[in-house]
Parts: C-alpha cells; structure tokens; sequence
C-alpha cells in the first residue's frame, strides 16, 4: 500500500490560516459542529487560538493541495490521568480535538493505513512519542459511535468512567505509545 496514496501535508495553525478553516465542515452531529466551531473561533472565544496561546496546545492542519482535509491538535492533561493497569496516575498527551473534513471521510477508499484520519492520527501519536509521553488520552462522546470505532482501530481502549461536560457524556479513551 505504501506510496500510492496521497500523502497529506501537516502545518502549524495560526491566526494567518483562520481564513482556511472558516467554512471547515465535518458533519451535522454536535461533536462535528464543536470540532468545526473550535478550529475557527477567533482568540477571544475557546478554541484553538485560545488553546495555543493558553496551553501550549499544538494545532495542525493537513493540507491536500490548497484543501484543508482536516486537523489535529495534541496537548497534555492538566491533572494525571490512570494508566491502563490503574497502577499509577500520570500526565499524558491529550488530544483536545480532531477531524476530517467531511468531503474527505472515509478518504481514500481502501487505503488502510493512509487513509487520511489515520494520516492526521499518525501524526500526532508520533508527536506524542517524541515529547516522551507513554500514554494518550482523549474524551469522546458516548453517542459518537464513529470516533470510538476509529480509536480503537488505532489501539485505544476506554478507561473507566464517564465524564459529563457541557450536558454530554463522553468516556476517556487511553493508548499507551
Ligand atoms: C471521527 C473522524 C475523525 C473519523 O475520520 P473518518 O475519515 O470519518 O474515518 P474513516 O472513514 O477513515 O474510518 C477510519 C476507521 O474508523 C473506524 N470506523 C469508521 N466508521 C465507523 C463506524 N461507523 N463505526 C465503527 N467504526 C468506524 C473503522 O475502523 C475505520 O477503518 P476502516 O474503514 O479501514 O475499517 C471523522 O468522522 C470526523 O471528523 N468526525 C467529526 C468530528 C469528530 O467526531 N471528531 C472526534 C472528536 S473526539
């Protein structure tokens, strides 16, 4: 499979690319809208801008050409999270958001591995991997049966528990890297 897909390019987001991202789409469900809101508001409001500057969150988009397929961002929790065995808590990377734009889910057909959200996600793992987290972990919502799917065909498994934030109920998903 190697080479004969497109392969996407990652770029730091900043303020120059809000333009880029102001009509991102990438479903009608309310963690799709979330995603596209936070990616696109300006620094006053919570999102990346806000994230970057207030977290260190690194945010990036992967372009195809001029198109932006989609994003991914990965930060570190602010409290320790448990391990897999529950032996120990410890600060992990965290991946506040993610997506693909919706003209580009399930993109390429039949490319495994390159498909793109698995692209974005390989990205960020190796990040991750190279600012010497063992362990990263996310928060999805408990409806979003399609994130789910996708993390754990990536190896992440839910840790116990849900957490409710904004009136959802999301579960913590957790991969050791
Ligand atoms: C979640 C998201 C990033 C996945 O990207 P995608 O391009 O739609 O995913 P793909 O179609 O490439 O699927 C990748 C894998 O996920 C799994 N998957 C996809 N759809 C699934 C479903 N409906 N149920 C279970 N697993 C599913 C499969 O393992 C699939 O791999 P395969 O096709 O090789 O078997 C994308 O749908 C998205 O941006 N959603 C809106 C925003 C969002 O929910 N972000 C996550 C917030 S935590």
């Amino acid at each position: 499979m190697n080479g004969t897909f497109p392969k996407l390019e990652a770029v730091p987001f900043d303020a120059t690319r809000l333009e880029a991202v102001e009509f991102f789409e990438c479903g009608d469900d309310p963690w799709s809208l979330a995603a596209a809101q936070w990616i696109s508001a300006p620094l006053e409001f919570n999102g990346a801008l806000k994230s970057i500057r207030d977290h260190g969150t690194k945010v990036r988009l992967f372009y195809l050409g001029p198109m932006v397929v989609g994003f991914g961002t990965l930060g570190a929790t602010t409290a320790p999270w448990p391990a897999p065995d529950d032996s120990h808590k410890e600060i992990i990377g965290y991946i506040p958001q993610f997506a693909v734009h919706s003209d580009m889910q399930g993109q390429p057909e039949g490319a495994g591995d390159d498909k793109f959200s698995r692209q974005i996600l390989g990205h960020l793992l190796y990040a991750a991997k190279e600012a010497s987290y063992r362990f990263v972990g996310l928060m999805v919502d408990e409806k979003n049966v399609k994130a789910i799917g996708f993390y754990q065909s990536a190896g992440f498994n839910p840790v116990a528990g849900t957490v409710t934030k904004y009136g959802r109920r999301l579960i913590r998903m957790l991969v050791a890297i």
